[in-house]
């Protein structure tokens, strides 16, 4: 997104045409610099307006199964499991059936509102010292690259369970799977999100001949203007939608994933597969504003520290500081360091360790916190330990949202933590699998690959979930629905997601401009300020003079949204991605 280089580069062409032909004088002012790579299909700061329904993806192909499924009667539900299968082969790099993730559920004649964890677990045999090197340090290889990084896979019970459960009961799960099938053996084009993405993943997914046999043409990934096409994949769709969600945990296809895991050096047994179960939990609930946020509960962060960062900002005139001030950029980051905190000592598995949810979200804790944000100077840098930058990489994971004409809504993240994953596709399922394992902690205060610390809340321990952030998020007025909002971004998709918030509920940003605002981020630790390209110069020089050590980085997230109004439903899909889509009816 580089919107802000348009008027120089149209400065420059004004200056270069201003010379006399022939004129031999020197410039006055130095020639603009070569024009920007065309980084989005196009700028998009209106959103999409419908009536009937809404779908809002990381990829165009996949927007469109869901309108389909709305078409034909199907509710929010029914479409967003269908999307959420067909980007498992429109957007291997995060979409998935080898991953997990969260789907937070609005029914609105029933007013209810349900959280669906189909995060991965650890297998049986995992031991908290798992990823330690013979030195007792983390062996970060061992918890992002091997079949040890591999949890065992939640999607597939997940969607299922999302449709047996509050599905319309109009389509089967194999009318929710066709599409994703169809575009598996037909084959999609190369192209958009998925021609920038392959080539990136050209190493990890390079070293495994059954994810060569995919994604590789000769010596190198499939070329933009290619076909993709995933028999093996739609095979194992297909047998899904013949035999229901088991004939993936049991039988030939999890005997095949357990054995390609087990290859690459990890963990998992078949038995690991079988003995997998999606859990309903209940939301965690806040208020900003007058409005009610309704989130992930743990095993993500997500939730509970959106909440408690919006619960210290309720305390602020944002609005009248101003979108994109220094001051309000200040006060956010500021907001965000000691949510990130205690995320690092009090948030696991709510299954192995006692998460004080009520306390870190109530508003009495955000105001003890509040007190200690000095408007003027960011906190020390001494009170932190310093620590490396973290990766800006934006394209792993993946968040959609979906809003039917009834008002009944899907907020889903979901993910292969990294990029493809750990790039192994097991070998005759087209399955490509996670390295969600990397979100435990290695050993208390180790960082893991987003520089998140962890602590004993967070240790492996077999079956237990891994900590993450991914946060679904309904935003509720008047008890109707409102907003629904995620990211991906890894340590970051909680501050994006709480930026999305921020800039509609108080700085009045149509849903477009909310979602394609330039973003920062801060986590505690590491002691830097992230922010993306866009955010004007003096603004970072007014942030580094109250102390912040500011980075400036690529963009991060894909806040692929939808917000309904007064009978309208308003779609942005992140423009932050080539081929990201919000489509309505
Ligand atoms: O669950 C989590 O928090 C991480 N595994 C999410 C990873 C992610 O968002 C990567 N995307 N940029």
């Amino acid at each position: 997104m580089r919107l802000h280089s348009l008027p120089v580069r149209a400065l420059g062409l004004l200056l270069a045409l201003s010379q006399p032909a022939g004129a031999q004088t020197a410039p006055v002012v130095p020639p603009a610099p070569e024009p920007a790579p065309i980084q989005s299909d196009e700028a998009r700061l209106l959103p999409v307006l419908a009536t009937r329904g809404m779908v809002s993806s990381q990829d165009a192909l996949a927007t469109r199964v869901g309108v389909e499924i709305l078409g034909k009667g199907g509710n929010a539900v029914d479409a967003a499991v269908a999307v959420g299968f067909a980007l498992a082969v429109t957007l291997p790099r995060a979409g998935n059936l080898g991953g997990g993730g969260f789907m937070m559920v609005h029914r609105a004649a029933a007013r209810e509102t349900v959280a669906i964890d189909y995060r991965e677990t650890a297998p049986a045999a995992a031991t908290a010292d798992m990823f330690l090197n013979p030195q007792g340090e983390p062996d970060r290889a061992a918890s992002t690259r091997t079949g040890k990084a591999v949890g065992v896979p939640g999607t597939v019970r997940g969607l299922a369970e999302a449709h047996r459960r509050y599905g319309s009961g109009k389509l089967t799960l194999a009318d929710l799977i066709a599409p994703a099938e169809k575009l598996a053996r037909a084959g999609i084009p190369v192209e958009s999100g998925l021609a920038d993405s392959l080539p990136r993943a050209s190493g990890l997914l390079g070293q495994w001949p059954s994810s060569r046999a995919v994604f590789f043409e000769g010596d190198h990934v499939l070329p933009r203007g290619a076909t993709l096409t995933q028999r093996d994949l739609a095979d194992t769709l297909r047998t899904i939608a013949e035999q229901g969600p088991d004939a993936f945990y049991q039988g030939p296809i999890a005997d095949k994933i357990a054995a390609a895991v087990r290859g690459a050096g990890g963990i998992m047994t078949a038995a690991d597969l079988a003995a997998y179960r999606p859990e309903i939990r209940t939301p965690v609930r806040g208020t900003y504003r007058g409005y009610e946020i309704v989130s992930m509960p743990p095993p993500s962060s997500g939730g509970v520290h959106l909440i408690e960062i919006l619960n210290i900002l309720e305390g602020y005139d944002l609005a009248g500081m101003g979108a994109g001030s220094a001051r309000a950029l200040h006060t956010l980051a500021e907001a965000m360091k000691p949510a990130y905190a205690d995320r690092a000592t009090w948030l696991g598995d709510p299954s192995r360790t006692k998460v004080p949810v009520a306390g870190l979200t109530a508003k009495s804790y955000a105001a003890t916190l509040r007190e200690k944000i000095d408007p003027e100077r960011a906190k020390s840098a001494a009170e932190v330990k310093a620590g490396d930058p973290l990766p800006y990489e934006s394209d792993q994971t993946t968040h959609f949202s979906v809003v039917d004409a009834e008002g009944n809504a899907v907020s889903n993240t979901y993910t292969l933590n990294f990029s493809y994953g750990i790039g192994l596709v097991a070998e005759g399922t087209g399955v490509l699998l996670n390295n969600e394992m990397d979100d435990f902690s290695a050993k208390s205060g180790a960082r893991n690959a987003y520089g998140l610390v962890g602590g004993e809340a967070n240790a492996v321990a077999p079956s237990a979930r891994p900590l993450s952030s991914m946060t679904p998020t309904f935003v509720f007025r008047d008890g109707k629905l409102f907003l629904v909002t995620g990211s991906p971004g890894g340590s970051r998709i909680i501050t994006t997601t709480l930026q999305v918030i921020v800039n509609v509920l108080d700085f009045r940003m149509n849903l477009a401009q909310a979602v394609a605002a330039p973003r920062i981020h801060h986590q505690w630790q590491p002691d830097v300020l992230m922010a993306e390209e866009g955010i004007s110069p003096d603004t970072l020089a007014l942030l580094r003079a109250k102390g912040h050590n500011v980075k400036v980085g690529a963009t991060s997230g894909s806040a692929n949204s939808v917000m309904a109004e007064d009978g309208l439903l308003a779609g942005a899909s992140d423009p932050r991605q080539r081929g990201t889509l919000a489509e309505g009816r």
